[in-house]
């Protein structure tokens, strides 16, 4: 292993993102699952994004660990191909990756085998020479929840774990999700976290809580006075948390077929937003208060029981994900689900949140809308008008185009009294000159800063599995039934539509 060359790289026009004071600590990444999808799709564009903007201290070196023989430069190159397909900032600045890239290196070794993490542990001393940085360590698991319990015992074992104190060097660990695949393994998983680890090293991620336009959930909720006072039952008339992709499982068949879209989409990003939209204001904005509120709502999750399931749950397919390589043949998991649920607590009880997320629809699209409920007399005499009175719609759109509108009714010009809806919207792209930070740059930053604010609790995780694995059990125990398949590039399955029509409600277009 060889780290050379960790001179300033070049200068880019300093960022507003990124300002002095966010620069990292010095410390060492190592990832587990380092030549995996998300280290090259993810990881590493992230932390190049991070060098370009100036935010990584200079001592910041990155340690990949897996299982493949390769070189430092091998190791590279392949991260290289991943920057070159998925940074944000094209076309890739050769120099800076040079520099960069000469701080990145390489251990092989599986997971199980106690010689890996011998030597994982001469690299990382190796490293920390180098750079001379404090000895502070973030361990990142890009790894499937089954390889992390023996990850954690065998670095455990290594002595590659301990906490640090106010004036030693810190270790972290970043936990990727899906964090277990149902309550009792996420409990256990939790429970095997606890041993080895203080609760405040381990940082969980959900890369939707890294989304600028999440976070903006809560801006608009609790930074205008407009919004807060009409944020309950007594106002709202339902809540709808749209999360559409238009691609399928790009070459990931083997893990999605085990996962399908309720652990992979439900259980961590879909009920994070959902929590943001309902919790209560906290009373500050510390990592536990914020934790604590989003919590609150999780708990009030209406738990169904087996035949509630069905009533309440719409799993889809689209047609051509059993052709899909390393896709069973015979397949019931699903790629799209359809969601009703209710949070029974004060401010929502009768409020339906209505979920809906799939694979292969007709656009990318990522959106909550909160739909008012109608004015409670229509004043305008005639009944044509009258029918075309919608109600008001407040839209936040997280992806692809970023920003919020409302909707609301305004006169059309003439003589005569006719009412028309319009919308005020506002889109970050317009507002902003600056690019849109990816999530995972804010989150990396966080977990090196020690702010566990965008990360999952460990009561947090339990609470969303406990709502979700009653959904899972339900649908897996019955084998004989399908998934409703729907066309690729289409809206989803018609049974969708049934289950808002059954509610006198329809799904906002997804466009
Ligand atoms: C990941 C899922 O967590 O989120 C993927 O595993 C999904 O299946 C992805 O495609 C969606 O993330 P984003 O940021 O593109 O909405």
């Amino acid at each position: 292993m060889r780290v050379t060359d960790l001179s300033p790289h070049q200068r880019i026009d300093a960022s507003e993102l990124f300002l002095q004071a966010d620069r990292l600590e010095p410390c060492v990444l190592v990832i587990f699952g380092a030549a995996g999808d998300l280290t090259r799709r993810k990881l590493i564009p992230a932390l190049y994004n991070m060098v370009r903007e100036e935010a990584l201290d200079e001592r910041f070196a990155v340690i990949g660990y897996s299982r493949s023989p390769q070189s430092d430069d091998q190791y590279r190159d392949l991260l290289l191909d991943g920057l070159g397909n998925y940074s944000r900032a094209q076309p890739i600045d050769e120099k800076l990756w040079q520099g960069f890239s000469q701080r990145i290196s390489y251990v092989e070794g599986n997971f199980e085998d106690p010689e890996g993490y011998a030597a994982l542990r001469n690299g990382l001393e190796a490293v920390e020479r180098l750079i001379g940085s404090d000895g502070n360590r973030l361990f990142y698991l890009a790894t499937p929840p089954s390889a992390a319990p023996i990850i954690l015992h065998r670095l455990s074992e290594a002595g590659l774990l301990q906490a640090g104190g106010a004036d030693s060097p810190w270790t972290r660990i970043i936990l990727e999700k899906p964090y277990g695949r149902d309550l009792e393994s996420a409990s256990d998983l939790n429970r095997i976290v606890a041993e080895v680890l203080q609760e405040d090293q381990v940082y969980r991620i959900d890369h939707y809580l890294g989304k600028e336009t999440v976070q903006n959930i809560l801006v608009a909720r609790l930074g205008n006075t407009i919004f807060e006072p009409l944020w309950n039952r007594k106002y709202i008339d339902h809540v709808q948390i749209t999360a559409a992709e238009s691609i399928g499982v790009e070459g990931r068949g083997r893990f999605y077929d085990r996962t399908g879209v309720v652990r992979d989409m439900v259980q961590s990003h879909l009920l994070q937003v959902l929590s943001l939209c309902a919790m209560e204001p906290p009373v500050s904005f510390a990592a536990d208060d914020i934790r604590d509120k989003r919590v609150e709502v999780l708990r009030s999750l209406r738990q169904f029981t087996a035949e509630e399931v069905f009533k309440n749950v719409v799993f889809g397919q689209y047609r051509g994900y059993r052709d899909e390589e390393n896709v069973d043949r015979e397949s019931r998991t699903p790629t799209y689900a359809a969601i009703m649920c209710f949070i029974d607590n004060w401010r929502w009880q009768g409020v339906p949140f209505f979920l809906r997320v799939g694979k292969h629809l007709s656009q990318r699209l990522t959106e909550i809308s909160v739909v008012f409920r109608p004015v409670p007399l229509c004043l305008f005499g005639r009944d044509d008008v009258c029918q075309d009175l919608e109600p008001n719609v407040l839209t936040i759109r997280i992806q692809p185009d970023a920003g919020m509108a409302l909707k609301i009714s305004s006169k059309r010009p003439g003589g005569e009294m006719e009412v028309a809806s319009v919308e005020m919207d506002f889109s970050y792209s317009e507002t902003y000159a600056h690019p849109i930070r990816d999530a995972y740059e804010r989150l990396l930053l966080d977990a090196v800063k020690g702010d566990a604010t965008l990360f999952a609790r460990r009561d947090e995780v339990e609470f969303a599995w406990r709502f979700v694995t009653p959904i899972l059990s339900s649908w897996e125990g019955a084998i004989k039934r399908q998934p409703v398949f729907y066309a690729e590039g289409s809206e989803g399955p018609v049974e969708a539509e049934n289950l808002m029509h059954g509610q006198g409600r329809q799904w906002r277009e997804i466009c």
